[in-house]
C-alpha cells in the first residue's frame, strides 16, 4: 500500500437514487415510502424556469413536513452559472437544513466550483448552528468536469460521491446520440470474415471510458461512484444490463428516473448470496493458508492470495452494510 491514506466518505447505502422533480409534489410521498436508498429532489433540469421558485418552496415544505424515515435526502441545486443557485442553497439550507443530508451539485467543472459551494454552505451551517454536516454529491457531466475529475474529487471534505450524468455528458462531448444512457449500434466492432465468411457486429459500451475514469477518481479519494440515468424506463432489461456493467466497474449505485427502476438498481447493487458465500470461502481458505505459513493457495482450481482477501472483504463488508 502507498503511505498516502485514503479517508472513506461516511458510509451510506446508495444502491438506488431516485430523481423527483421539485415541481411535482404529488410524487413526494410515494418517493418517501419507496424502497429507494437516496431521494434527490430536483431543482435543476427537470424543472422549467418559470417553476423554479415554486419548486424550491415545494421542496422546503416537503423536507420539513414529510416523514422520510431513514432515507438519505438530497436536493439537486441549479448550476453555478445560473442566478437560481444561491437562493437554492441559502433558502433550502436555512429553512430545511436540519433534515437534509446532501446537496447535489450539477455540471461541476472545476475544483473551484466545489470550493465556492463549500464556503457558502460552511457559512450557512455556522449561522444556523446546523448540527449535521451537509455532504456533497457531484455530477460529472461535462467535458470540463471529466478533464478535472481528479481535482474535483479531492476538492472538499464534504464530497461523498461522484455521479456520471450521461445525458449532459453526451451533449457536452457532442456524442452522436439523443437517448439517455444505453448503447448505440454505431459503437460496434465489425469482425473480419469468420470461417463461414459471415461478419459479426459486436456492440460496445460507448460510456465505458468515462465511467471507468470517474470510478478511479472516486476510489482514489474515498468517494462512492454512482452511475446516472437510463432514460428508457420501459426497458427493464436494458437498465439492468447498464447497472451490471457499472457495478462490475466498481459503481455502488445507479439513478432511477422512474420508480420502477428502484428495485432493479437495488437488486443489481446488492451482492448476491452466491457472491457472499464465495467471498466467505475465500477468507476461510486464506485463513487456513496463513496458518500453514502459505501466502497463496488454490481454491476450486484457481489461485487466491492476499489480494483475494481484500477483494473478498469488500464483498463481505457490503453484505454487512446491507444487513445493518
Ligand atoms: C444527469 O443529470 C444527466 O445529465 O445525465
Ligand atoms: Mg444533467
Amino acid at each position: 500500500m502507498s503511505f498516502h491514506a485514503i479517508d472513506p466518505a461516511p458510509a451510506r447505502l446508495n444502491r438506488s437514487e431516485l430523481a423527483v422533480p421539485g415541481s411535482q409534489p404529488s410524487l413526494f410521498e410515494k418517493a418517501a415510502s419507496s424502497a429507494v436508498d437516496v431521494v434527490f429532489l430536483d431543482l435543476e433540469d427537470a424543472v422549467a424556469p418559470n417553476e423554479k421558485e415554486q419548486a424550491r418552496r415545494n421542496i422546503i415544505a416537503a423536507i420539513n413536513d414529510i416523514d422520510w424515515g431513514n432515507k438519505t435526502l438530497s436536493v439537486r441545486i441549479n448550476g453555478l452559472d445560473t442566478h437560481y443557485m444561491y437562493r437554492d442553497v441559502v433558502d433550502v439550507l436555512e429553512q430545511a437544513g436540519q433534515r437534509l443530508d446532501l446537496l447535489m451539485i450539477p455540471k461541476v467543472g472545476t475544483a473551484a466550483d466545489v470550493y465556492a459551494l463549500d464556503m457558502l454552505v460552511t457559512q450557512i451551517e455556522a449561522a444556523m448552528q446546523l448540527q449535521k454536516r451537509i455532504g456533497f454529491e457531484l455530477i460529472i457531466e461535462t467535458a470540463l468536469g471529466m478533464q478535472n475529475v481528479t481535482e474535483i474529487a479531492a476538492a472538499s471534505r464534504r464530497n461523498e460521491s461522484l455521479h456520471f450524468g450521461v445525458a449532459d455528458y453526451a451533449a457536452s462531448t457532442r456524442a452522436r446520440t439523443t437517448v439517455i444512457g444505453g448503447v448505440n449500434p454505431d459503437y460496434a466492432v465489425l469482425t473480419d470474415p469468420l470461417g463461414n465468411q459471415e461478419r459479426q457486429s459486436h456492440w460496445g459500451d460507448m460510456w465505458h471510458y468515462a465511467l471507468a475514469r470517474m470510478v478511479v477518481a472516486c476510489r482514489a479519494n474515498g468517494l462512492r461512484p454512482i452511475d446516472g440515468p437510463f432514460g428508457d424506463f420501459q426497458d427493464a432489461d436494458g437498465y439492468t444490463a447498464a447497472a451490471k456493467r457499472a457495478a462490475v466497474l466498481g459503481c455502488e449505485g445507479k439513478w432511477a428516473i422512474h420508480p420502477s427502476q428502484v428495485a432493479l438498481a437495488n437488486a443489481v447493487m446488492s451482492p448476491s448470496e452466491a457472491e457472499i458465500t464465495q467471498a466467505k470461502r475465500i477468507l476461510e481458505a486464506m485463513a487456513e493458508a496463513e496458518k500453514a505459513g502459505k501466502g497463496a493457495v488454490s481454491l476450486d482450481g484457481r489461485l487466491i492470495d492476499y489480494a483475494s482477501i481484500r477483494q473478498a472483504t469488500v464483498m463481505v463488508e457490503k453484505a454487512a452494510q446491507l444487513s445493518d
